[in-house]
């Protein structure tokens, strides 16, 4: 009984001297192995003397890209503009679903100034204060090759926006293919020829393959 009471004395002694020692109210007191608390990992944009310039967010490794991530090579400029129009491909394999989802993301983001069937005739296209509607697809942009259409969707055009932020590239590609149907592009008899489609090229978000390839097709 006098040993079980001195043990409980000690406890309770020991307890409120882990809990008293600081009258700072914004400090965690005693910490037991305080690593499984504090991570030895740098925090990001924090300083850090294990690099002489002190910093601890690195710049990416010359030459290589972060995960995810698909350069694309052609620049916001009229020669860009011709150069992505004769060399770029979808490196979507063309099928139903594929189309469909193009035309879920165009009902989404571009029917509002292109109108249902790319007529140029949507809501804000016909708005009075809109300076003018864009041209039909099936009209003037009918030529309007895929990687054309996929460069002005990332860059804008004219008086639209990019929308490169907003849709990812997979999502662009998916997008050209609903513009082809509206362009009057017989897409079925295009890709009956060939029903493997564009697989020898790499998906866009795929991390395998030759970069050098992806960099080409992207
Ligand atoms: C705010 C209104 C607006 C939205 C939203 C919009 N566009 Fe446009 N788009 C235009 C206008 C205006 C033009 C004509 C641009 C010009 O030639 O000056 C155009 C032109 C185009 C062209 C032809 C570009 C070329 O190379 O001549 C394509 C293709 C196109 N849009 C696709 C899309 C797609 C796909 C979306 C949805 C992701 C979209 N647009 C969203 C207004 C819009």
């Amino acid at each position: 009984m006098k040993k079980l009471s001195i043990a409980i004395v000690a406890a309770v002694s020991v307890a409120s001297v882990m809990s008293s020692c600081t009258s700072d109210p914004n400090s965690p007191g005693y910490e037991y192995m305080p690593d499984m608390y504090r991570t030895q990992a740098i925090e990001a944009y924090s300083e850090s003397s294990f690099y002489a310039d002190s910093m601890a967010t690195r710049k990416p490794v010359e030459n290589t890209i972060p995960r995810g991530f698909m350069p694309y090579p052609y620049p916001n400029t009229t020669e860009g503009y011709e150069a992505a129009g004769t060399d770029l491909k979808n490196p979507l394999a063309y099928n139903k679903e594929v189309l469909s989802e193009g035309k879920e993301i165009y009902s989404k983001f571009c029917i509002q100034c292109h109108g249902k069937s790319g007529q140029g005739d949507g809501s804000v296209a016909n708005n009075p204060r809109w300076p003018g509607p864009p041209p039909p697809y099936d009209g003037r942009l009918k030529d309007l090759s895929e990687g054309k259409i996929f460069h002005s969707i990332t860059y804008g055009k004219g008086l639209m926006g990019s929308h490169a932020a907003q849709i990812s590239q997979e999502d662009r590609w998916k997008l050209v293919y609903y513009i082809q149907k509206l362009q009057g592009k017989d897409l079925d008899a295009m890709h009956a020829a060939k029903p493997e489609g564009n697989e020898e090229i790499t998906q866009p978000e795929s991390n395998e393959g030759s970069s050098e390839e992806m960099t080409a097709s992207m």
